[in-house]
């Protein structure tokens, strides 16, 4: 069977097919069901095959994070949790995340959660040389790695990291009065309703734009049976009841859900 897809239908598919290879259902369903499949998969490699390609040192920033042996940096005790490349946000999303930074000029980024610096680097390569990414990582590993990665490339200067636990790192930001104007939150799925509140109420310069990676989250949020309270299914929740902003939920990838104060957007749509 293919890796699990991030789409739940899809998983839901594969599933079907298998008991109905089981169960010696005929071919022509078989194949049917597995043409879906391909359907599928090919819709994903097409928006990637037209999405620019990316630079030297992101191809290669990226290509080092897929072959990084983390099994062994795990068990050997070097990172807290046992990482997978899937959670790297990826040349297609690295590419919405530049648009939007490109398109609105920002000069100050924030990323909540920077595993090896793919859309932290990706964003500072679209910046002004006095542009800023600051970027929040609890992994002292993952800080080191993406270090040597992103000063592999001239814009890696763009970029500051600060190590430890995202809430603590946002409040200190806080304390010092800082604003961003694009803030990227793709850490702890827990961690997602403080780290909006903290970002929205104090570090979000006027006009600025939040984007909160996940916000579909392999399907859960829309599964009957998902728990309403956890996790990214509670940020999503907590998000439609405020009056005070406009949001919009793109399926791209795992899902990117945009947030802005109504007050920047009202008589300029
Ligand atoms: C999905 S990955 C981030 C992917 C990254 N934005 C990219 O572009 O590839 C989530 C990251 O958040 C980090 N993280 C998890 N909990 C955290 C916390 N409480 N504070 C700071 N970082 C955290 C993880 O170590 C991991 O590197």
């Amino acid at each position: 069977m293919s890796k699990r897809s991030r789409d739940p239908a899809i998983n839901k598919l594969r599933e079907v097919k298998a008991e109905a290879e089981s169960l010696g259902i005929p071919e022509t369903i078989i194949n049917g069901l597995q043409a879906v499949d391909d359907l599928a998969t090919a819709r994903e490699d097409y928006c990637d095959s037209k999405t620019s390609t990316a630079s030297e040192p992101m191809a290669a920033l990226i290509k080092d994070t897929l072959e990084h042996p983390w099994q062994n940096v795990y068990e050997e005790g070097k990172t807290a949790w046992n990482i997978t490349p899937r959670m790297m946000s990826g040349n297609l999303e690295g590419y919405v995340l530049k648009f939007l930074v490109s398109a609105s000029k920002s000069k100050n980024v924030l990323e909540v959660g920077m595993l090896t610096g793919c859309a932290a680097l990706g964003m500072a390569e679209v910046m002004p040389d006095d542009g800023k990414v600051v970027t929040c990582e609890i992994d002292p590993y993952l800080v080191d790695l993406a270090r040597k990665l992103m000063d592999r490339s001239p814009h890696g200067k763009k970029v500051e990291i600060l190590t430890g636990p995202a809430i603590e790192s946002l409040n200190g930001l806080a304390k010092k009065n800082q604003k961003f104007d694009f803030i990227f939150i793709d850490a702890d799925k827990p961690g997602y309703c403080d780290y909006f509140n903290i970002c929205f109420s104090e570090l979000l310069a006027p006009g600025g734009t939040i984007a909160m990676d996940n916000a579909l989250f392999g399907g859960k949020p829309y599964m009957e049976d998902s728990p309403p309270n956890e996790g990214v299914t509670k940020f999503n929740n907590m998000i439609v009841t405020r009056k005070d902003i406009y949001y919009v939920l793109m399926p791209i990838r795992d899902g990117i859900m945009l947030i802005r104060r109504k007050e920047d957007m009202n008589g300029t749509v």
